[in-house]
């Protein structure tokens, strides 16, 4: 039986996980610089409190609503502030189901959506999934990242619904500046296109720039549409309590709403203990958000201190976010680099190609690795830089 041309013609692990697999067979002890599961990394999460909020009376009764529960509705609006209410929001189990919703909202087969690059390696899928396509344009840096704005502009087409800009962003950690988020929203309502913002990351400012958009929601009246994301995943580091949320404002938010409920609805896919739990559990995520930019700065200062002597390796700076992106020689390719490191070093790393850095010379490092792992990993993988 013939299946979908959505789907990728085959799902043989990449070389990097295939060796990675093969390695573990062997009973390899690798370090894994790659972690983003935060409930692997040792963080002390209130436990007992967690489960409590899990087994309120509330758990056992059925109320769909399509937009989600208003009192986790009415939490996450305050937990964001900036004017932003209850009804202004959808609720999602996850962000990438998010992204869904709002692909079929905007698209038709064959549309196209912008998303400069390098970004989240899962908008591809996302997109294609819908029967959209996911077009990179390259940002850049110096000094610090930038959109392309005069590239993005150029790259609109009349298939063109959407750009999806992610703030800070995976993994380059580049917040929005002021003006790039006037340039953006004034290009997008030019064009009639919609402004997807993913803040899942927004908490996680680490060397942020003065100019910085902390949030798509200082903007109360933007002049395009723009749906932000966030969730449960980053904002409280519990991914697998599967909270997602859309917050939608600007031109046209309450027909965006009602259509955005009406797909919710054929799904009703958020669980109702979660939904009950979410009051509780965003007053439970501010310790543990603290414990991990603990653990992200204390990472940094590690990097910069084994950096000091490898003038060949330097690393860029992290706006925001959960990585950091390490330069170093491209005498290989990145890939074959990580290959070499995995092998060599028994270091798990990603290579900026995962996340189309362009050109090689990139690898992606998580801060989010415990200490003693992470700097040990540093150890591990500097003599074959
Ligand atoms: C930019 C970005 N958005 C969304 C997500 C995932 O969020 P969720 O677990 O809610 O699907 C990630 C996960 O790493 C991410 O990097």
């Amino acid at each position: 039986m013939r299946l979908s041309s959505r789907l990728p013609p085959g799902f043989e692990p990449n070389a990097l996980t295939a060796t990675l697999a093969r390695l573990r067979v062997q009973g390899r002890e690798v370090l894994d610089l790659t972690v983003s599961n935060p409930t692997r990394c040792g963080f002390a999460y209130p436990e007992a409190e967690i489960r409590a909020a899990l087994a309120q009376p509330e758990v056992l009764a059925y109320d769909p609503d399509p937009q989600g529960s208003r009192t986790a509705r009415e939490a996450i609006a305050t937990h964001h502030g900036h004017g932003l209410r209850a009804g202004d929001l959808l609720l999602t189990a996850s962000t990438s189901e998010g992204y869904g919703l709002l692909f079929k909202l905007l698209g038709d087969p064959g549309d196209e959506v912008l998303v400069p690059s390098p970004s989240y390696p899962l908008f591809d899928w996302l997109a294609r999934l819908e029967g959209l396509s996911a077009r990179p344009v390259p940002s850049y840096f110096h000094d610090r990242w930038h959109l392309d704005l005069g590239a993005l502009e150029a790259a609109v087409s009349p298939r063109t619904r959407a750009v999806v800009v992610v703030n800070p962003n995976n993994p380059t950690g580049h917040f929005l500046s002021r003006a790039e988020w006037t340039a953006l929203t004034t290009l997008c309502a030019e064009r009639q296109l919609a402004l997807l913002v993913d803040e899942v990351f927004a908490d996680y400012a680490l060397e942020p720039a003065e100019d910085r958009l902390a949030t798509a929601l200082q903007d109360p009246e933007p002049p395009c549409p723009v749906f932000l994301f966030s969730g449960l995943s980053k904002v409280a580091a519990l991914p697998q309590l599967k909270l997602g949320w859309i917050a939608v404002r600007g031109p046209g938010a309450e027909a965006h709403l009602e259509a955005l409920a009406f797909l919710a609805d054929q799904y009703l896919s958020v669980s109702a203990p979660v939904q009950a739990a979410a009051p509780r559990l965003l007053e439970l995520a501010a310790p543990i958000r603290t414990q991990l930019l603990g653990r992200l700065g204390a990472n940094l200062a590690s990097l910069d201190v084994a950096l000091t002597g490898q003038p060949h390796l330097s690393r860029l700076p992290v706006e925001g976010g959960w990585s950091v992106l390490l330069r170093r020689p491209a005498v290989d390719a990145d890939e074959a680099c990580a290959l070499r490191l995995l092998e060599g070093a028994s270091v798990l790393v990603h290579p900026g190609s995962f996340f189309d850095l362009a050109g090689d010379g990139h690898l992606v490092l998580s801060l989010l690795t415990a200490e003693s792992g992470f700097r040990e990993g540093l150890h591990r993988i500097f003599p074959w830089l």
